[in-house]
Formats: structure tokens, C-alpha cells, sequence
């Protein structure tokens, strides 16, 4: 599935839609450059999970969980541990049974991710356009977000 969003209103249904619709237990792999939307993304998703905590890029925490919400959202954000290449127990948390999980760069952690991991792609087109390409092994996960 792909489609451009033009502005970051669109960009916010987009994940309120992911919110309501993504089964408990999925993998979002988010990808895209710096400034893509990642970060972004999970916090309209954080939105739409009634979370009401603000949704900071982790960059110092690698790993924040959100369990105030309608079911609980973790956010990793694996950039510093591109090269590390050290088992940080990351995988305890991905794939979080009662909640969503939601990684930007996932490319660090590649071998962590489960078969029922959604991948979206995004990339800079415009100052507020983006493309955005979502793909998954499960497609399940792609029919219920159609
Ligand atoms: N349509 C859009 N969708 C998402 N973000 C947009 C859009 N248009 C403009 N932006 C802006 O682009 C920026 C995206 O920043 P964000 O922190 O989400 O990127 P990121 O992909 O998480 O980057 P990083 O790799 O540094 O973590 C924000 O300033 C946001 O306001
Ligand atoms: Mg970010």
C-alpha cells in the first residue's frame, strides 16, 4: 500500500487510524531519514491510544512505555545502537502482548523484529508532503488498516 499524505493534519489520521485498527501485539517498524515523521507518527498514534503523557523522541532513553492509555505503546527509538551491536534485552518488549510497539530505526534491530511487523516507509517530498509506503509478511495487518 502506498499514498501521499500533504500536510500534517493527514499525516495525524493516518495514525489514528493505526491506533484503532492494529491488533494488540504489533510491530511498527517506522523508517524514513531524520525529520521524516517518525516520531510524529507515534505520537498521533499515542493520540488516538488515549495517551495524554507527551511523546518525546527517545533518543536518550532508547525505550519509553506508555501504560496510561486504552492499551499501552512502546516507543524505541534504536539510532545509537546502530554498530553496538549488543543485546540490550530490547526483544522482552517488542511485540508487547496487550499493546502496540513502535520502533524507529528499525534497520539497527532488524533481527528483533517479528513476522507480524507493519513497516512504513516514509520519505520527505515536500516541506509537509510525504510519501508513505506500508508493508508487511502478515497481511493480515495490511487488510485491517485498508
Ligand atoms: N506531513 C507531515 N507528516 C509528519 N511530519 C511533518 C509533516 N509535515 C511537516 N512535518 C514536520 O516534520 C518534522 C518531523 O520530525 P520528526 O521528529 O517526527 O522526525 P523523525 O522521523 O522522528 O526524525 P528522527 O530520525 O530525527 O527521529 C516535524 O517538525 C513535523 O512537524
Ligand atoms: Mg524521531
Amino acid at each position: 500500500m502506498e499514498f501521499d499524505v500533504f500536510n500534517c493534519e493527514q499525516m495525524h489520521e493516518f495514525g489514528l487510524k493505526l491506533a484503532s485498527k492494529l491488533p494488540n501485539g504489533t510491530v511498527v517498524a517506522l523508517l524514513g531519514d531524520l525529520g521524516a515523521g517518525k516520531t510524529t507518527l507515534v505520537r498521533s498514534v499515542a493520540k488516538g491510544l488515549n495517551i495524554d503523557e507527551v511523546v518525546q523522541s527517545p533518543t536518550f532513553n532508547i525505550m519509553k512505555l506508555y501504560l496510561k492509555g486504552d492499551r499501552p505503546l512502546i516507543h524505541i527509538d534504536a539510532y545509537r545502537l546502530a554498530d553496538l551491536n549488543t543485546d540490550i534485552g530490547l526483544d522482552e518488549y517488542i511485540g508487547y502482548e496487550t499493546g502496540l510497539t513502535m520502533i524507529e530505526w528499525p534497520q539497527f534491530i532488524s533481527s528483533l523484529l517479528p513476522a507480524n511487523t507493519l513497516y512504513i516507509e516514509i520519505s520527505i517530498t515536500g516541506e509537509n508532503a510525504r510519501h508513505i509506503k506500508v508493508y508487511s509478511k502478515d497481511s493480515n495487518l495490511l487488510e485491517v488498516i485498508k
